[in-house]
């Protein structure tokens, strides 16, 4: 480290009130592992399945393989006084350059926790608060999406409240429309937590009431027979495409257990298409990232149907699964961008939006002389 170059300090987020919290922890972990500590101090932040945010030792108790020693920290709202302020009095407030919350699914990925670094003023890696929220919505991305002319898989989106006051009605509108098997998942959540497929009438009922379990909103939709594709994207005004991936599960569908759980399931890199097909899926993915509003980075998920060979968006995941492992960051290494350069690529783009959103004014400019006053 030259002498005159100060180091970074880059807040890691990990944990959270998720179903996908668990897996947040494995993606912290090569997180914190790949920051150049030549260039970055990681300070790396727990928030419990309370919600509660641990620094020191509480974070190290979340992550034992790499964490030791720890307090209890609030983040404050205040932009001028931006810091992890203690809980127990008398010890000192942390400051931060820039923030990267390895989160994924509710109160991580969804725009909440980057609200929250909005109203701190702090620069933060990946999706803003709007492209975070719509991303996380399989529904609004999907109509946003099918609105732009990316294909998508049909759906139909039910409200929980609707599902429990009117069950006979949502039925017959999906049956009216779908033939089984049709795919039952919450709207906003990921990892597969919640869903289901159903493979006939009387399967119906119990998917839609595990799925309102997880979410407000639920998405029926019809089930493709298809080969899954994943393209990385990274960038903010001029993102650009990884070469494509695909996923070959083990099981039905790739599912928590398959995800997570058990060996089996192939991450081919590149995925094996035609020159056409990748790209197709290429344009399709920044095209999904710019109609979704989304910077930083997603990884964009496709159906290539097994018939006819149509490519269907599936969804963006804009704090993609980031162990070393992880589909996000193996993409781009086929692509020619290691890990330790792809975070300090993440971190430049967070600092470089960062700047790009301080040239917003706030508020309005009197003319001179006006004192500031209203005619009230
Ligand atoms: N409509 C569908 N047709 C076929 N398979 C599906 C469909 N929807 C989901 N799946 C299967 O379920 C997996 C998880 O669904 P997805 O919508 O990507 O949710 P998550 O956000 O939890 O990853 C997919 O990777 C795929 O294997
Ligand atoms: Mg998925």
């Amino acid at each position: 480290m030259s002498p005159e170059k100060k180091r970074l300090r880059v807040g890691v987020l990990f944990g959270g009130r998720s179903g996908e919290h668990e897996v947040s922890l494995a993606s912290a972990a090569s997180v914190i592992r790949g920051l150049d500590l030549d260039k970055y101090e990681p300070v790396p932040i727990g928030i419990t399945k309370d919600g509660h945010w641990l620094v020191g030792e509480g974070a190290a108790k979340m992550l034992p393989d790499i964490l030791k020693g720890g307090r209890r920290v609030m983040l404050t709202a205040d932009p001028t006084e931006a810091a992890l302020v203690p809980l127990d009095r008398g010890a000192g407030a942390q400051r931060f350059d820039v923030m990267f919350p390895v989160m994924h699914g509710t109160f991580g990925e969804d725009g909440t926790i980057q609200g929250m670094l909005e109203l701190a003023g702090l620069p933060y890696v990946g999706a803003g608060v709007l492209g975070s929220a719509i991303a996380m919505d399989k529904d609004v991305a999907k109509r946003l999406c099918h609105n732009a002319g990316i294909p998508v898989v049909p759906w139909v989106a039910v409200q929980r409240w609707q599902w429990e006051k009117e069950p006979a009605a949502v039925k017959a509108v999906i049956e009216g429309k779908f033939a089984y098997p049709v795919f039952v998942k919450p709207a906003t959540l990921g990892s597969s937590v919640g869903m289901n497929k159903v493979h006939s009438a009387e399967e119906l009922a119990p998917a839609l009431n595990f799925a309102a379990g997880y979410s407000m909103k639920i998405l029926v939709e019809k089930a493709v027979t298809a080969r899954e594709i994943e393209v990385s994207v990274l960038g903010n005004h001029d993102p650009q495409a990884s070469v494509p991936g695909e996923i070959v599960p083990h099981r039905e569908f790739y599912d928590y257990t398959a995800k997570y759980l058990e060996d089996g399931t192939r991450l081919l890199i590149p995925a094996d298409l035609k020159p056409a097909q990748v790209k197709k899926v290429q344009s399709m993915a920044i095209e999904a990232f710019r109609t979704l509003e989304l910077c930083g980075m997603a990884r964009v998920d496709f159906f290539l149907e097994k018939t006819g060979g149509k490519i269907l968006l599936n969804e963006a995941n804009t704090i993609p699964g980031f162990t070393s492992i992880s589909m996000y960051p193996k993409l781009w290494e086929a692509s020619g961008i290691g890990f330790r350069e792809l975070i300090d690529k993440l971190i430049e783009l967070a600092l470089e939006m960062h700047r790009e959103k301080s040239r917003t004014k706030y508020a309005i400019e009197l003319p001179e002389g006006s004192g500031g006053a209203l005619i009230a």
